[in-house]
């Protein structure tokens, strides 16, 4: 058993998440990493590096047992979770992204339900407790991530005496109404409240747990102190808006090249994972309505859209990718000349570098996701700005929304408010863009991720 100083706030930690921060493949040059996808990664590491520590998650792909042993963190340690192919089908794309994924974006429509997903998904979530347990002596703090593994608490505290149990959801948790269609809605909720302190990305999810805690298990909840009672144990709630490196993506925008002058073009810029959450289709749509409206645009103007591959071998995943790709391929048509068209669309992952510069470099970000834990691209593009400031056009369906209040704010299902969001965008004055992205930047300094992780620390202790 590994034992390790990771008491108090200060020292080390024990993270456990699904993801660890890189993705293992097996290739003819054999073992390959690359970054893993997504925003949990993106915050996480820079903290892991800070502190030190251990991660503990699944390398991804089909990474075998003996391969464990080659697994190297950076400057912190990595432990692997291995699973097989089945339980890859069942706990990950399954529960966790066939059920628990569109059921807490609140699209119970997308949302399905398998008792064998569940039972893998409890087998699963089980055996990174055990691991935690195995990286623990009992004074220890354990800190676990997102909705892949909310039953570890429970099942880490059941072995645990002492130490501290941490959890944090990265994305949104639905009200009620949506959250009672889950079979599995009290399981869920027991294996948080084990937990001595639970945190959100913002106040409405927190809220949210709190009445489904209320109602559906009917614990105790203070809500002026943020104390949920439930078998005896006290958890207290929290949000804690997560945030970026700052320093990180500001250092990268300010070292590449600078972009050729005079430019061609002005452009919008999007960059997700290919999720049906984000609002890909929506947003091209509105782009689409812009130059419908406005002639003017044709041939100045460019949305340069990356698209993350993700999750593939769910259907819904599938579907998305098949419509966009008939989307851009119209709008395309219906527009292009021979010098130009007005959607550049890249399905694949950019490293940080590149896409600070095209942070950098965008006239204008357009983050319109139907609904999103916080989203970090938007925190990523302002701190990005270090040039002439561009302008950040918001859903307020993003967790994001509730402090960038800077940003132009949309409905993303809102084609028409979008496409003039848009307009006023690209018309709107320097002095202006300037302001709103100076307000934006002084709050994201403030609030990086590192603020973030002492604010959680400092509660859970
Ligand atoms: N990202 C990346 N390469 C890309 C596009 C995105 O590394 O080509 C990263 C981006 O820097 C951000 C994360 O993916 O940190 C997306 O996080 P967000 O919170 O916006 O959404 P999530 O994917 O977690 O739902
Ligand atoms: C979101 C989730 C993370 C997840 C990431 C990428 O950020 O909150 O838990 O890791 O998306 O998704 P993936 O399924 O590739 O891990």
């Amino acid at each position: 058993m590994m034992v390790q100083d990771l008491r108090g706030s200060e020292g080390p930690l024990l993270v456990v998440s699904n993801r660890l921060p890189f993705v293992f493949q097996r290739g003819d040059t054999g073992l390959t990493r690359r970054p893993s996808p997504g925003g949990l990664v993106t915050a996480l590491d820079p903290v892991l590096r800070k502190r030190g520590g251990t991660w503990l998650g699944w390398p991804g792909g089909d990474i075998g047992i003996e391969d464990a042993l080659e697994l190297r963190g950076d400057q912190y340690r990595v432990a692997p979770v291995i699973l097989s192919e089945s339980e890859i089908t069942r706990y990950y794309h399954g529960f966790s992204n066939r059920t628990l994924w569109p059921l807490f974006h609140s699209l119970p429509a997308r949302t399905g339900f398998d008792e064998r997903d569940w039972e893998a998904y409890q087998r699963v979530n089980l055996r990174f407790a055990n691991a935690a347990l195995e990286e623990l002596d009992a004074a220890n703090w354990v800190w676990i991530h997102d909705y892949q593994l909310m039953l570890v608490p429970e099942f880490v505290r059941r072995e645990m005496s002492g130490g501290r149990l941490g959890f944090f959801l990265h994305v949104p948790f639905p009200c009620y109404d949506i959250y009672r269609a889950l079979p599995w809605q009290s399981e869920l909720l027991r294996g948080l409240l084990a937990c001595d302190l639970v945190g959100f990305q913002v106040e409405s999810y927190m809220r949210n747990f709190m009445e489904c805690a209320e109602r559906i298990l009917g614990a105790r909840v203070d809500r002026e102190y943020g104390v949920i009672e439930y078998a005896g144990h006290r958890t207290r709630v929290g949000s804690f808006p997560i945030g970026i490196d700052r320093e990180y993506f500001e250092t990268r925008a300010e070292a590449s090249p600078p972009a050729r002058s005079p430019r061609r073009e002005r452009i919008l810029f999007g960059a997700d994972r290919l999720d049906y959450t984000k609002g890909i289709p929506e947003r091209i749509r509105a782009v689409e309505r812009l130059l419908d409206l406005h002639p003017e645009y044709r041939e100045k103007v460019v949305l340069l859209q990356i698209a993350v591959p993700s999750r593939s071998q769910v259907a819904e995943y599938r579907a998305l990718k098949r419509e966009i790709d008939e989307l851009v391929g119209r709008v395309n048509g219906r527009f292009a000349t021979p010098s130009w068209s007005p959607i550049r669309y890249i399905y694949q992952s950019l490293s940080h570098d590149r896409l600070a510069r095209f942070y950098r470099d965008a006239d204008v970000a357009l983050v319109t996701p139907l609904r999103d834990g916080m989203n970090l691209v938007a925190k990523e593009f302002v701190a990005c700005q270090v040039g002439d400031p561009g302008v950040l056009v918001l859903s307020t369906l993003a967790g994001a929304a509730e402090s960038m209040e800077e940003a132009l704010l949309v409905n993303p299902h809102d084609v028409q408010g979008t496409a003039d969001a848009i307009h006023r965008a690209l018309c709107m004055p320097r002095d202006e863009r300037a302001e709103r992205m100076n307000s934006l930047r002084a709050r994201e300094r403030s609030n990086d991720v590192h603020a973030w992780v002492n604010g959680f620390l400092a509660r859970l202790g």
